[in-house]
C-alpha cells in the first residue's frame, strides 16, 4: 500500500489495517508532508475492498499527534493558513467517510490537530496516559481542522466552548466522562484491546458494518424524519446482499455465519 516517510501502514491481520503516524521526534506533529501521505494512505485503504477496520495510532509512546506542526505554520500568511486548514479538513473528512470503521488508538498527547484527527475517526480508545485538548488559543489562533465543530457535536456546546477557550489539557479519565473517548485502558493493554475490538467488528457482516457507518455518519446531519427514511433505505439494501442470506440462514441453522462481503 505504498511506502511513506512519516507513516507506517501495516496489515497484521487480514482486513485490519494499522496506520501509525511516525514522526516521534516531533511528537508526530502534522506537517504538510505527513498530511499528504495521510491522504494517500486513506485513499489506498478506501480502494481495498477487503478492508474491514482501520486503526490509527502514533509512534513513540509519548504522543498520538501533538498537533499541526507549529514550526511549519509559524510563517503562514492568512491565505496559506486557510489553504492548509481546508486541505487537511478534506483529509479528515476522507477518514470520516471511509467506508470501513476507523478507530483512533490514543496513547499520549492528542492535542490540537491531533485531537481533531482522533475525532474524525469513528471513535477513540485511550490509554490511561492519554491527554486531549485544543490548545490553539494558547498560540493565539483557533482550531482549524474542524475542532470547533466536531468537539461540539461530540461533547456538547458548553463543554466544547470551555475546552476551546481555555485550551486546557484533558486527562483520559475526564475524556471518558465527557464522551470524547469510548474506553480507557492501561497503556500495555491498549493495542491488544484495540485489536480485540477490531476483530470483533471484522467478524460481523462486512456490508452491514459499512452500512451502519453510512447510516450514522450521513444521518446525523439530517433531520430525524429524513435520517429515519435513509435508515429504511439502508435496511432494505441489506436484503439485497449474500451476507443477509448467510447471516439469517446461519442463525436458523444454529451455526456461525461465513460472510462473503457482498
Ligand atoms: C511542532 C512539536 C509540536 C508541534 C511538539 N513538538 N509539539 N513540533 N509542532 N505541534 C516538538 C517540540 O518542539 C520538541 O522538539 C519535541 O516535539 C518534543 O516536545 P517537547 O515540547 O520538548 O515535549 P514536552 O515538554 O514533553 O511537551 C509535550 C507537549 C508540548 C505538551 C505536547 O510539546 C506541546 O505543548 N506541544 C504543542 C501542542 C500544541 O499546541 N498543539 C496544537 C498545535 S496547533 P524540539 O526539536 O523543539 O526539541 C494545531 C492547529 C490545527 O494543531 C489547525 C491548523 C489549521
Amino acid at each position: 500500500m505504498g511506502s511513506y516517510e512519516n507513516l507506517l501502514l501495516e496489515s497484521p491481520d487480514p482486513g485490519i489495517h494499522v496506520l501509525t503516524l511516525n514522526r516521534p521526534r516531533a511528537l508526530n506533529a502534522l506537517n504538510r508532508a505527513t498530511i499528504a501521505e495521510l491522504h494517500a494512505a486513506v485513499q489506498a485503504i478506501a480502494a481495498d475492498a477487503e478492508a474491514r477496520v482501520l486503526l490509527v495510532t502514533g509512534a513513540g509512546g509519548r504522543a498520538f499527534v501533538a498537533g499541526a506542526d507549529i514550526k511549519e505554520m509559524q510563517g503562514y500568511t492568512a491565505i496559506e493558513a486557510q489553504a492548509f486548514a481546508r486541505r487537511t479538513m478534506a483529509v479528515l473528512r476522507a477518514i470520516e467517510t471511509l467506508p470501513v470503521p476507523v478507530i483512533a488508538v490514543v496513547d499520549g498527547y492528542a492535542l490540537g490537530g491531533g485531537n481533531e484527527l482522533a475525532m474524525s475517526c469513528d471513535f477513540i480508545l485511550a490509554s490511561e496516559r492519554a491527554v486531549f485538548g485544543q490548545p490553539e488559543v494558547s498560540l493565539g489562533v483557533t482550531a482549524g481542522f474542524g475542532g470547533t465543530q466536531r468537539l461540539t457535536r461530540l461533547v456538547g456546546r458548553a463543554r466544547a466552548l470551555e475546552l476551546l477557550m481555555t485550551g486546557r489539557h484533558v486527562e483520559a479519565a475526564e475524556a471518558l466522562t465527557l464522551g470524547l473517548v469510548n474506553h480507557v485502558y492501561p497503556a500495555q493493554d491498549l493495542m491488544p484491546e484495540a485489536f480485540a475490538l477490531a476483530r470483533s467488528i471484522a467478524a460481523q457482516g462486512p456490508v452491514a458494518v459499512r452500512l451502519v457507518k453510512e447510516a450514522v455518519q450521513r444521518g446525523q446531519d439530517l433531520d430525524l424524519d429524513s435520517a429515519c427514511q435513509f435508515e429504511a433505505q439502508v435496511f432494505g439494501l441489506g436484503f439485497s446482499t449474500a451476507d443477509q442470506k448467510e447471516g439469517m440462514q446461519a442463525f436458523i441453522d444454529k451455526r456461525a455465519a461465513q460472510f462473503l462481503n457482498r
